[in-house]
């Protein structure tokens, strides 16, 4: 999700630093840093609609509507954090299994799904590979998890792998405006175009590498991998509490310009599957 305050500042004129070395260490280093932090000032808006909302609003997914039927369904949540749609899942019926590469973060989802909820695995490793057998889940969803902070390039095949034929991605992430648009001086989005939509790929936002795609390259990028838009849904602020992510002018902001996007996917029937030759069998801790 959107954090403040980038670290480094560009030299003038020049785009964000896209520092990608070392970006996977760098990342899991902030998240098992600001674990406590992150799950202080967003719980309670988290654990709203029973942990089923999406985004930067946690608009309910029963409004949306975008995951479909879950009953039975084998569920992958990539960068689960604390689990907390695993848990809501779970508890209409889903098998799900949550992966995060913080070890902070999944001792918050241990906790949690220890707490009374069935049915919840959970895996540490990366988006970029994963550690299960292809063709192996039915639903795979990122609510601005490891689809934001992983390689596009790498997280996208690794999704299209394990996904049975026929199975959906569903995820959350920032919208390649919120790039574009950033105020580097006011360390927020402005209302004018302040550097390229093209040719970007990363943004460091408080340290964090942030993966960004124009919407073409999102699309290039599914087709090459089987991967088939049923929806792009561009979020607006709506009624009801404000965003716990947002101050207000940024609110202001993405009433008028997308800030978010959720995309849903399926994979094609007839996708050739991109599996790897030697199997792997899953790693999962389950509670
Ligand atoms: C903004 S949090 C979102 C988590 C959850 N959706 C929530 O709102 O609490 C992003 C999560 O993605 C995880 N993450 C980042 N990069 C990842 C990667 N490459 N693979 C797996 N998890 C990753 C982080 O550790 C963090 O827990």
């Amino acid at each position: 999700m959107p954090t403040r305050r980038p670290r480094r500042r560009a030299a003038p004129g020049r785009p964000p630093v896209a520092r990608t070395r070392d970006y996977r260490r760098r990342n899991r280093r902030i998240w098992e840093r600001t674990s406590d932090a992150y799950d202080l000032r967003h719980r309670a808006a988290l654990e709203r609609s029973a942990g089923r909302a999406w985004g930067l609003w946690r608009i309910p997914e029963s409004r949306l509507g975008l995951l479909g039927p879950v009953r039975g369904r084998r569920v992958l949540e990539l960068g689960c954090g604390a689990a907390r749609w695993s848990r809501g899942l779970a508890a209409l019926g889903a098998r799900p299994v949550g992966i995060d590469l913080a070890r902070a973060q999944l001792a918050k989802a241990r906790r949690l799904v220890g707490a009374g909820v069935p049915r919840v695995a959970l895996a540490r490793g990366s988006a970029e590979s994963l550690p299960f057998r292809a063709g192996v889940f039915d639903l795979v969803l990122s609510d601005w998890g490891a689809l934001t902070f992983a390689d596009p390039d790498r997280a996208i095949p690794e999704v299209a792998r394990v996904l049975v034929p026929g199975g959906r991605l569903v995820f959350a992430t920032s919208s390649p405006f919120r790039f574009v648009a950033f105020d580097r001086a006011r360390d927020r989005e402005g209302r004018t175009l302040r550097r390229p939509y093209f040719g970007r790929g990363t943004v460091v936002f408080g340290g964090l590498t942030e993966f960004t795609r124009t919407y073409g390259e999102w699309v290039a990028l599914f087709r090459r991998h089987g991967l088939a838009v049923e929806g792009l849904v561009e979020t607006t602020p709506p009624a009801g509490p404000p965003s716990s992510y947002l101050a207000r002018e940024d609110e202001a902001w993405a009433r008028r310009w997308p800030a978010e996007c959720l995309w849903s996917l399926r994979r094609e029937p007839q996708a050739r599957s991109s599996a790897r030759t030697a199997p792997r069998s899953a790693r999962t801790s389950s509670r």
